[in-house]
């Protein structure tokens, strides 16, 4: 018989497929759920895989390759799609892929399945980052094939005995180590604030504590390596972030999105060390990045979220986008402080070893170390360019009322405009 290799979640639609798979495709199906940090039972997800009829379910621990192959890149880039989501499920796709890959190999799978629907980015996500890594595995998405909508697969649930949990036909979520996507139910009213029901990761600011929290955070080469003075690994980090930023009630994200495939959708989400290590990494690179490096970076940053919006993680531009990131992150090193409160964070300090804050440069008061007689000099020539506009074209315009004399020294002019020919 043939092997399907399923992306398995353990929510509706992918329970519901384990059995339809195996009618419609005379298939047997391989469920796979890798873990990428979400706060589930995982051992409890493979046991109703099997109940459901899977002939083999694997749970793959990613926990430490998401953090560090794939959000630390992220970070490095500041990665916001239209600047506010952090691209938690967009992150995770291309490594969930990888490891269907990789179990479609090792059990000579003639497919691979996954649960997404006909209008997401997730349905592009799984099958561009299939087509790159391996063209010749076949894709079967039967959610999208058959139709099946949600009433449907809650109907079939019942029908057939899989268990469904309430909170996954209230919502649509999806979850990993860099945040949770909340989607459906009274969430595609984009008039109406979420109901507090939508989250589980974050109080309500209203809710959270009366006291700020301080934070130290300490990064190398762009990425954190330590909190509070305690060294961590990079999913420790993210995983202590979410927790204290939750309970701050910090990390709440509400946004009307623009999807690949040309919808606008109402997303919410909670990405409290999403948010945290974002605004930690963007000022302390203000610190230690040159001038024409920081400004020039935002125009990349924006094209490489938007390709792994896109589901492109594993294209030549996207790898040479991250390599252009690693070499500017080299002095990328020192602590932040970040302070939490009631849903905010603010960064309220910073110090590095790279730090090209010179006080005795920028200071008011007193002996500085800058000299100010220079700045003439600079400013007549920064200026010259925009001078020599404004004599040629806004003077000397006929009918202007402002009619320019000729120079005084017009023979050093005339030099000018010939040299600009
Ligand atoms: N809109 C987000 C994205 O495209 C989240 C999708 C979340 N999926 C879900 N099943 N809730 O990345």
């Amino acid at each position: 018989m043939k092997k399907t290799v399923l992306a398995y979640s353990g929510g509706l639609d992918t329970s519901v497929l384990v059995k339809i798979i195996k009618e419609k495709y005379d298939s047997e199906v391989i469920a796979v759920t890798v873990d990428v940090g979400q706060q589930e039972n995982l051992p409890k997800i493979r046991k109703k895989a099997i109940a459901i009829g899977a002939v083999k379910a694997l749970i793959i621990d990613a926990r430490h390759e998401f953090a560090d192959s794939y959000i630390a890149p992220a970070l490095k880039a500041n990665a916001l799609y239209e600047g506010v989501y952090p691209l938690a499920t967009a992150l995770a796709r291309p490594l969930i892929v990888k490891k269907l890959v990789d179990t479609a190999r090792e059990y000579s799978a003639a497919y691979i399945g996954h649960g997404c629907t006909g209008k997401g980015n997730d349905q592009v996500r799984f099958e561009a980052a299939i087509a790159c890594l391996d063209p010749m595995i076949s894709v079967i998405a039967p959610v999208r094939e058959f139709g099946l909508s949600r009433d449907y697969e809650i109907e079939y649930a019942h029908q057939n005995n899989i268990p469904v949990e309430e909170r996954l036909v209230t919502y649509s979520l999806d979850e990993n180590l860099w945040g949770r996507s909340i989607e459906c139910g009274v969430l595609e009213n984009e008039a109406c604030e979420p109901p507090n029901d939508a989250f589980a990761w974050t109080l309500s600011p209203f809710d959270a504590p009366n006291y700020a929290a301080y934070l130290e955070i300490e990064f190398e080469a762009g990425i954190p390596v330590s909190l509070n003075n305690k060294r961590m690994l990079f999913a420790e980090l993210i995983s202590e972030l979410n927790r204290i930023g939750g309970l701050h009630g910090v990390g709440r994200i509400d946004h009307i999105e623009s999807r690949l495939v040309g919808i606008k959708s109402r997303e919410v989400y909670e990405a409290p060390a999403a948010v945290i290590l974002i605004k930690a990494h963007q000022d302390l690179e203000k610190l230690v990045l040159t001038k024409d490096l920081l400004h020039f970076k935002p125009y990349l940053e924006t094209t490489y979220a938007d390709m792994i919006y896109n589901g492109l993680w594993f294209s030549p531009l996207r790898n040479a986008l991250s390599a252009f990131f690693d070499e500017g992150q080299k002095n990328v090193n020192g602590k932040v402080i970040a302070k939490l409160f009631k849903g905010n964070v603010n960064i309220v300090g910073r110090a590095s070893a790279n730090s090209l804050y010179i006080k005795n440069l920028a200071t008011y008061q007193g002996h500085d170390d800058f000299d100010v007689s220079s700045s003439k000099g600079f400013i007549d020539i920064w200026s010259l360019p925009f001078k020599v506009n404004a004599m040629i074209n806004n003077g000397a315009k006929p009918g202007n009322g402002n009619q320019v004399h000729a120079p005084e020294n017009a023979l050093e002019n005339e030099e000018l405009l010939d040299a600009a020919k």
